[in-house]
């Protein structure tokens, strides 16, 4: 069924099932050293590539997890397209930002590199063992302006705080990670889909309550699914007072989000952004940008 449903979305999804990933990708930690050190540094024991699409991103060849310069917090072992979702927020240095579903980290180190220690992130989960490799993840990478919070997302906007930029990296079925991991087709089922797609709207409800008014929310899954991408935005811009914004991401093929998916035609698709695994040989991903108006 997985499979017969990728085919209804996509033409290539031959190439899709076919594709592997070879290389890791690793983020530059700026926050404890500079791109062109790393680049020296590494280039001396692995094939170090460059990522078109992000300056502090490098593909690897090689077993990366046990060197000095990982120990040490100079570089995240992160996804390639899941570096995306930060940028997508545009964020500037003196932002109060949330991050709602924040372990085990990748992305709120990230921001608080961006960000250059500046502002304030909240980086939450409800998670208390993922809160463990969070904390861990933070205190490394010499984050200094996150506050970890234990609260489960749906109901966050109870605390009555307001941010600039939220960043929701929602929980999912995980689908675009086949690149990795071809027994996530084995594995599928609708029924979890359908769940997923269930809580991903009350944590964007949740979110829409959090935000500033102009402010800002991304939502990003790695999942392939209709149900917990566009119709999760779909029902956000109807429900509440949102608009989607475009994104440009230089780099990358990306494609739009499904408009039409069985009887459903889905508002704000146009705008959002799929990366589909074949395209860039990275994981998928889905990533969408809304202003509170
Ligand atoms: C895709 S992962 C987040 C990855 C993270 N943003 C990163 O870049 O490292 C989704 C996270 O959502 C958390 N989660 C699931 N349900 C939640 C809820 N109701 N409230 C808060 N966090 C939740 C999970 O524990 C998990 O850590």
């Amino acid at each position: 069924m997985f499979e017969e449903r990728i085919k209804k979305m996509i033409d290539d999804a031959d190439k899709l099932f076919r594709a592997e990933q070879k290389l890791k990708s690793i983020r530059v930690n700026t926050l404890k050293i500079s791109r062109e050190e790393i680049y020296e540094r590494l280039r001396e024991r692995f094939e170090v590539r460059e990522m078109k699409w992000y300056e502090n991103g490098f593909f690897v060849d090689g077993e990366i997890s046990k060197t000095v310069e990982h120990y040490l917090g100079y570089y995240y072992i992160q996804e390639a397209s899941s570096m995306l979702p930060p940028l997508a927020l545009e964020l500037d240095k003196n932002d109060a930002v949330l991050d709602l579903c924040s372990a085990p980290g990748s992305k709120a180190t990230q921001m608080a590199m961006i960000m250059e220690n500046h502002g304030v992130i909240i980086a939450n989960d409800i998670s208390m063992a993922r809160l463990k490799a969070l904390t861990h993840n933070i205190q490394k990478s010499g984050a200094l302006n996150c506050i970890i919070t234990n609260y489960d997302a749906r109901n966050f906007y109870r605390t009555g705080l307001k941010f600039d930029k939220i960043l929701l990296d929602a929980p999912c079925t995980t689908s675009g990670k086949i690149i990795k991991n071809k027994k996530i087709v084995e594995n599928w089922n609708y029924r979890r889909v359908r769940y997923m797609s269930f809580l991903q709207k009350k944590l964007i409800k949740s979110a829409y309550y959090c935000l500033n008014k102009n402010g800002i929310v991304v939502y990003s899954t790695c999942s392939l699914e209709p149900e917990e991408n566009e119709e999760v935005i779909d029902y956000a811009v109807k429900n509440f007072d949102f608009e989607v914004e475009k994104i440009n991401f230089k780099g990358i093929k990306t494609r739009t989000g499904i408009k039409k998916w069985g009887d459903n035609e889905y508002e704000g698709a146009e705008k959002a952004i799929r990366i589909w695994p074949h395209d860039n040989l990275t994981e998928g991903f889905f990533i969408c940008r809304l202003r509170k108006y």
